[in-house]
């Protein structure tokens, strides 16, 4: 039912282009409670936690990463908080941080009592750097961490029949990590879960710092999608981050990998240049004809809360959402949109030129499509009259009176609104008397 059409694939002499497309909504996990709250210089209070976690639920997200309740009172007291007073929706499953150490895993558990279901995210370093320089420890010792705290997680599920418990295991720098050795904790986790294809074990790949082009993360992707055993069991999460400005890409390139889900942040908050830019990615499947199933159809409003939340300013050229994305300040770029708009009618696929989404779906709205500067021309001036005002200028007068405008504009040098146009329009034809 969406007006987009699906990427239109064109013929190359040579091959099919393009030779992979997604055709499917991933699942989503949201981890701005998290990953997110973590990275920021004051991290949210229980309000704004609160106001984030009902705001993620409106959007549609069916898996929120509420935080790290062993690291953090006030994380242990937001997950009772959210417990104690029904604010998880039957849907919804909540996911919480913990490491690889016995009295946090415990502790986390404690943190998740009474709670209708969760998952148990359990991480640890696997890259050499961090075997070698951080840790202290072997190839084996690292397995052993994994496998043993993955067991003791999996005991005292089956000693909490009451919750209906998930698993999600993260090697953390897997983007830096031998592919191999990455397999082999996986498939030892995988099999120490006791996965099977009706109890499944997330296993989330990491960039935990993004250290090559997009592409390298994807064949990664690749190859594990081919090589880790009892791949009917496991759900294949990415959990890219931001360093070199590719993580968008580098969940698309996975996706197409074969990756099932994807953890990220609204907006791309998070640890240094953030984590992946949840919005982005779904929007961008939007824009090619696939439904999310999250709903952005207010976004400035999620735009309002996520600023009052991380208390950070988003900026004005930010995919889907930034304040300048749908304004057009080129006159031929503002010729062309008014002349689309004119021929489009409801129901027709989207093919305005130069806006890759109708504002329309996201809430904003057409009035601020067309802004008039020094660089406009005859399209936008006539454009905002005739919506704002109603006045269809003949081709004669548009481009008369463009050129008065110009005038006023070279003058002042200031970008001019609708009601200011009117106001010289008035002032040179009088329409007023
Ligand atoms: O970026 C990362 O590696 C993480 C893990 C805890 C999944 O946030
Ligand atoms: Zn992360």
């Amino acid at each position: 039912h969406l007006k987009y059409r699906a990427f239109a694939p064109i013929e190359l002499p040579d091959r099919r282009w393009p030779s992979v497309q997604i055709t499917k909504a991933p699942l989503w996990l949201s981890t701005d409670l998290r990953d997110g709250n973590q990275a920021l210089i004051e991290p949210m209070d229980p309000e704004r936690k609160l106001r984030m976690f009902q705001m993620l639920v409106r959007i549609g997200f069916k898996e929120i990463e509420v935080g790290f309740p062993s690291a953090s009172q006030t994380d242990f007291d937001f997950v009772r908080l959210l417990i104690e007073q029904g604010h998880i929706p039957d849907d919804v499953t909540i996911q919480v941080l913990t490491q690889a150490r016995q009295p946090l895993i415990e502790r986390t558990f404690e943190s998740l009592k009474g709670a209708k279901r969760a998952v148990v995210h359990l991480y640890n370093a696997v890259a050499p750097v961090m075997r070698r320089v951080v840790l202290g420890m072997d190839e084996d010792q690292i397995v052993d961490l994994a496998v043993t705290h993955t067991r003791m997680i999996r005991d005292l599920v089956a000693a909490h029949p009451e919750t209906e418990f998930g698993y999600e295991y993260s090697p953390e720098m897997f983007s830096n990590t031998e592919l191999a050795f990455s397999k082999r904790v996986v498939d030892a986790v995988t099999e120490a879960w006791g996965a099977t294809p009706e109890r499944k074990v997330i296993i989330n790949l990491p960039t935990t710092v993004e250290n090559a082009t997009p592409n390298c993360f994807a064949d990664m992707i690749e190859w594990m999608v081919r090589n880790i055993e009892r791949r009917d069991s496991v759900i294949l999460s990415v959990h890219p981050h931001n360093d070199r400005g590719t993580g968008t890409a580098a969940a698309e390139l996975a996706l197409m990998a074969g990756a099932d889900r994807v953890e990220g942040c609204l907006f791309g908050n998070g640890e240094r240049t953030g984590n992946l830019d949840l919005v982005n990615v779904a929007l961008n499947l939007y824009t090619q004809g696939v439904h999310p199933n999250l709903d952005f159809s207010d976004i400035d409003d999620i735009r309002r809360c996520v600023e009052h939340c991380n208390q950070l300013p988003v900026h004005p050229r930010h995919p889907y959402v930034g304040e300048l994305v749908y304004t057009s300040f080129s006159g031929s770029h503002q010729d062309a949109i008014k002349k689309a708009f004119s021929v489009r009618k409801d129901g027709d696929v989207w093919e305005i030129p130069y806006l890759p989404i109708d504002p329309k779906d996201l809430g904003r709205s057409y009035e601020a499509v067309i802004r008039v500067n020094s660089q406009s021309g005859k399209g936008g001036i006539s454009y905002l009259l005739e919506t704002e005002y109603g006045i269809e200028l003949p081709r004669r007068l548009q481009i008369e009176f463009s050129q008065i405008v110009q005038q006023v504009m070279d003058t002042h040098g200031k970008e001019l609104g609708a009601a200011d146009l009117w106001q010289i329009f008035d002032r040179e034809y009088g329409v007023k008397q």
